[in-house]
């Protein structure tokens, strides 16, 4: 059944687990994520962004997400906006028939000039008015999504606006987070603590310097009864970036997030955990080895079965290393 964000993520509070949130472009990722649903009788959030949605066309989308309900009706599934960045585009996914959007008002329509705080309370606020009328869940972001790495001159090129925010002002202030969910009304709250999107976070294994778990533990107990969300949090498994690069490809060396420091964030009040490039990344390791192992096949069947296989075998990792298990 189609079920709201809130709805899943108070369950998850209440017996101290969070779900994966897996991005969703098409029909094998999708088959991917239920199946290992289904395995582990998991709940599930399937996120789908702006570049999601129109790739895969919003009419096509929406019956993606009512096939995977009507396949697996004893699932409960979330259908999400990922980054919503205008209240528009949060009501045409609710229009979609989407259960639950994110309005990120951190950063102004460009997509890269942080806001004030007083502008990302204005328009989130405006989506949590209109959302809860219809019972559609809303998440929102305080802080900015970035590299700490960059901050302390480590990367190679800081990208983005990074280079030029304080570590402070990257990280979540606790405070202005408990002022921004009193203010707005959000169901759940994507912090920022120095993990950004795609497969390049960290040049090393991350410690506290530049993955700050521990901010989490202050904005908790700032916000006890709030659910927080942890974005940019694939863990780039070195065994996938083995496969790749052994079946032609090129990724360079890299660093996400440890499953281990995710799970301590669960303890923190983490509840819901945005994973896209784990997937990507599987399967497009699972079509390198076939096309690298067959060179003459050609039926996009033989390498995308294998593609679903590898990216259920993430989705199903996932579910039990945050605690899902059981919970469908
Ligand atoms: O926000 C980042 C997600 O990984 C979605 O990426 O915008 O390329 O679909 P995308
Ligand atoms: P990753 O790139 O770490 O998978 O993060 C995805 C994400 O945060 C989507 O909003
Ligand atoms: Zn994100």
């Amino acid at each position: 059944a189609l079920v709201s964000l809130r709805q899943l993520l108070d369950h998850a509070a209440e017996h101290d687990y969070a779900l994966p949130a897996f991005n969703v472009n098409n029909m094998e990722q999708m088959l991917a994520i239920m199946a290992a649903a289904d395995a582990t009788q998991s709940p599930v959030i399937m996120q789908a962004s702006r570049g999601a949605r129109a790739f895969a066309n919003d009419i096509v989308l929406s019956h993606l997400i009512r096939a995977a309900i009507e396949l697996y009706p004893h699932i409960p599934v979330c259908m999400h906006q990922d980054h919503g960045n205008a209240p528009a585009t949060c009501l045409s996914a609710i229009t979609n028939g989407f259960s639950s959007v994110m309005m990120d008002g951190s950063l102004k329509a460009d997509g890269k000039t942080p806001t004030t705080f007083e502008e990302n309370v204005a328009v989130t606020a405006k989506v949590v008015e209109m959302a809860h009328l219809v019972g559609v869940s809303v998440e929102g972001e305080i802080g900015h999504l970035g590299s700490l790495e960059t901050l302390r001159g480590e990367a190679e090129d800081g990208h983005g606006f990074e280079g030029a925010l304080s570590r402070e002002q990257l990280l979540t202030d606790p405070e202005e987070a408990a002022k921004f969910v009193r203010l707005t009304g959000v169901d759940a709250l994507a912090v920022a603590i120095g993990t950004s999107h795609g497969a390049y976070k960290f040049t090393r294994k991350p410690d506290g310097e530049i993955l700050a778990i521990d901010r989490l533990r202050e904005i908790h107990a700032r916000l006890p009864d709030t659910h927080l969300v942890m974005h940019g949090s694939s863990s780039v498994p070195q065994d996938l970036q083995d496969i790749i690069n052994a079946h032609g490809g090129e990724i360079a060396p890299t660093w996400g997030v440890p499953v281990e420091e995710i799970q301590q964030g669960i303890r923190y009040g983490v509840r819901k955990v945005n994973v896209d490039t784990d997937l990507r990344l599987a399967l497009t390791g699972a079509i390198r080895t076939v096309f690298a192992k067959h060179p003459g096949e050609f039926d996009p069947r033989k390498y995308l079965a294998p593609g679903i296989e590898a990216m259920s075998a993430v989705c199903r990792d996932r579910f039990e290393q945050f605690g899902s298990v059981g919970h469908a």
